[in-house]
């Protein structure tokens, strides 16, 4: 039986599709089969984030009317073996109930070693019906105060969930100003979410760069080197958190410093 891990905010735009694919890929590329699930039906942009929007004919709509089956679906990413994703189009329309959500997630549960689904923003039915359906969660914010708040609510929320994992992933680190003492660190984030900190990812061009062509982050940046950390935390139980100030400190990174 899979893993299943809800990737969820609170505030949008703060990064949960981009991790989530990118996450994805990870973890497809250590060998795991990976299923991702875009639960934001309507503002789904998840086979956009993964390049892939032009092979989707299917989504988990149509799974759930039964106009086809969970397996014609399921798109599989043709540079990546292991990864596969469940869209939802906003013109397949109608709402999916709570009930049926789960039966998909369970049932790719039996085939995948890791869902992961990429939750709505905001606190509505989308979010209930993605955390109802998972077993852990990672709760993603940037280092700004009206994230970490938004963070916090839904932290609130999912404790009523009992979830057998909870952990944080601070994006969009700018490790200068982390350094310059400007914005809060990844510790400060944890201290005030009072949660274990899964990752930490740097605010990287590559990421924009990318997303423009339509590409996942390029394998030798920042970025994706930040993400792998976080795969091996959820497959291994490692702890290394990705630093995203080294790249500012010694005599180089004060001139890189300067420069920004
Ligand atoms: N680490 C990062 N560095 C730079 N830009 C990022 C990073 N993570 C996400 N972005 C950009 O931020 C924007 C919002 O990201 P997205 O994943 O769509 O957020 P969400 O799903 O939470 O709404 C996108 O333009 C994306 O390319
Ligand atoms: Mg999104």
């Amino acid at each position: 039986m899979g893993r299943c891990i809800v990737v969820t905010s609170g505030k949008g735009g703060v990064g949960k599709s981009t991790i989530t694919a990118t996450l994805g890929v990870a973890i497809a590329e250590a060998g795991a089969r990976v299923a991702l699930v875009d639960a934001d039906v309507g503002l789904n942009n998840l086979d956009l984030v993964l390049g892939i929007e032009s092979m989707v004919c299917y989504d988990v709509t149509d799974v759930e009317k039964g106009r086809c089956r969970l397996s014609e679906a399921l798109i599989n990413h043709p540079f990546c073996e292991n990864l596969f994703l469940l869209s939802s189009r906003a013109l397949s329309g109608g709402n999916i109930s709570m009930k049926s959500f789960a039966e998909v997630i369970s049932a790719l549960r039996q085939t995948f070693d890791y869902v992961l689904i990429d939750c709505p923003a905001g606190i509505d039915d989308g979010f209930h019906r993605a955390v109802s359906a998972s077993d852990e969660a990672l709760i993603v914010t940037t280092p700004s105060p009206a994230a970490v708040r938004d963070a916090d609510r839904v932290s609130d929320l999912i404790g009523s969930y009992r979830l057998r994992r909870v952990g944080v992933i601070v994006n969009m680190v700018r490790g200068d100003l982390v350094l310059k003492g400007e914005v809060m660190s990844v510790g400060d984030v944890a201290g005030v979410l009072r949660l274990p900190v899964v990752g930490s990812v740097p605010e990287d061009d590559e990421v924009l760069l990318s997303a423009t062509v339509g590409k996942i982050s390029d394998s030798k940046s920042r970025h994706y080197a930040a993400v792998c950390m976080i795969a091996s935390h959820i497959m291994l139980g490692t702890n290394e958190i990705y630093d995203c100030t080294a790249k500012y400190r010694g005599i180089v990174g004060f001139f890189r410093k300067l420069a920004r």
